[in-house]
């Protein structure tokens, strides 16, 4: 069958109609008929190829809800008409020591990418290896699911990796897309959080979302100011170079800087930022599987919801140069229908 979908052709290029063909699906995969999907920075990072692993034409789209249409003759758990999400990562190899242990986003035999080894979800149908769709539950839209795919899971699961319990002084930096869901995951479990924004507006909205304090911060790598207390966790969800040690400085003894956000500069950083106070610094990819069906009920439970702006299908050019722009409060989604 054929696919109808939006490609970019080159980079900082608006995208074009794309067709291509899906053959007979293989033993695991799925055919997903797209409904929504929302807008990720990664899909942009891609679409110019910042991380020079583009194969063009690319379909962008990796925050994909839909519906199951057909099934490969082993898909078990999943049947036609299922509603599932697709995130980051659409395939890994299930049997090298990673995946054995439940890491299959670490996978480095065969860990594949929703736009980068596929094509994504900006199209009426993708495919998928049904092992990572997602079944949603019946609480979540499906416009507000979708951002829950690789926003959501990257700061949830980069939350767990970097200690957080509950009862702790959090600081999330860069309220978009992966941020404001990160000061709703802290704070709707038990966290005191403070955000780093470089828009006013943010700040004003910070409360909202469930921050206590916000700071506002320069978009040209000045150091910040201090917050009023010593944080226990840092997320870092920005992109751009940044004074890291004033950061590292912010954080308690044996405090945690995780990195999420994707900034192509290599980070200068003085051992006497993370050493004395046996401070750490971390990075984390998005989520295992496990995480991704344990976040979905968490945030279905607790309203954990990221706040869209939906465009349809066709202004999809639109709603990425107001991602480009800063300008989408907080998380861009299209509509397929
Ligand atoms: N580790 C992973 O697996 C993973 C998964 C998904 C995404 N990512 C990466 O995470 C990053 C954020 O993605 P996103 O979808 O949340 O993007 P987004 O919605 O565009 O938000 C990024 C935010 O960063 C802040 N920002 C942008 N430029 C800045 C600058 N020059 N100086 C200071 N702050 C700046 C802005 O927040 P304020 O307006 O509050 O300042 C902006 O809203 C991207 O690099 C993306 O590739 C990583
Ligand atoms: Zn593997
Ligand atoms: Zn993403």
């Amino acid at each position: 069958m054929k696919v109808c979908a939006l490609a970019a052709f080159g980079p900082q290029e608006p995208l074009r109609p794309f067709e291509y063909e899906v053959g007979p699906l293989e033993a695991h995969q799925c055919l997903i008929k797209v409904q929504t999907c929302g807008i990720c920075h990664s899909d942009i990072h891609c679409m110019d190829n910042d991380w020079e692993m583009t194969r063009y034409p690319m379909v962008p789209g990796h925050e994909a809800i839909g519906t199951v249409a057909e099934v490969g003759p082993q898909v078990t758990h999943l049947q036609v008409g299922d509603r599932v999400g697709i995130g980051w990562q659409s395939g890994a190899c299930l049997h090298c020591l990673d995946c054995l242990r439940g890491n299959q986003q670490m996978c480095e035999v065969d860990n594949r990418a929703t736009i980068l080894q596929q094509h994504g979800g900006f199209g009426d149908y993708m495919t998928v290896d049904s092992r990572f769709a997602f079944p949603i539950p019946d609480g979540l839209s499906s416009e507000t699911a979708g951002p829950l795919l690789c926003g959501g899971i990257t700061v949830y699961s980069g939350f767990l990796h970097a200690g957080m319990t509950g009862g702790q002084e959090i600081g999330v930096i860069g309220i978009g897309g992966l941020g404001h869901l990160a000061v709703q995951f802290a704070a709707k479990l038990g966290n005191r959080v403070t955000v780093f924004t470089s828009s006013p507006d943010k700040a004003e909205f910070a409360a909202s979302l469930g921050a206590a304090e916000a700071v506002v911060i320069g978009r040209d790598g000045t150091a910040p100011e201090k917050p009023s207390r010593r944080l226990d966790i840092i997320l870092d969800t920005v992109a751009a170079s940044k004074d890291y040690n004033a950061y590292l400085n912010m954080l308690d003894s044996d405090g945690v800087y995780n990195l999420v956000g994707v900034p192509t500069d290599d980070i200068p950083l003085s051992v006497f930022a993370f050493q004395d106070k046996r401070r750490r610094i971390m990075g984390s990819p998005i989520g295992s599987p496990a995480e991704i069906r344990e976040m979905l009920s968490l945030c279905a439970e607790k309203e954990i919801l990221p706040l869209i702006e939906t465009f349809p299908f066709e202004r999809a050019n639109e709603a990425l140069q107001r991602v480009r722009d800063n300008k989408v409060r907080y998380r861009a989604v299209l509509t397929m229908e």
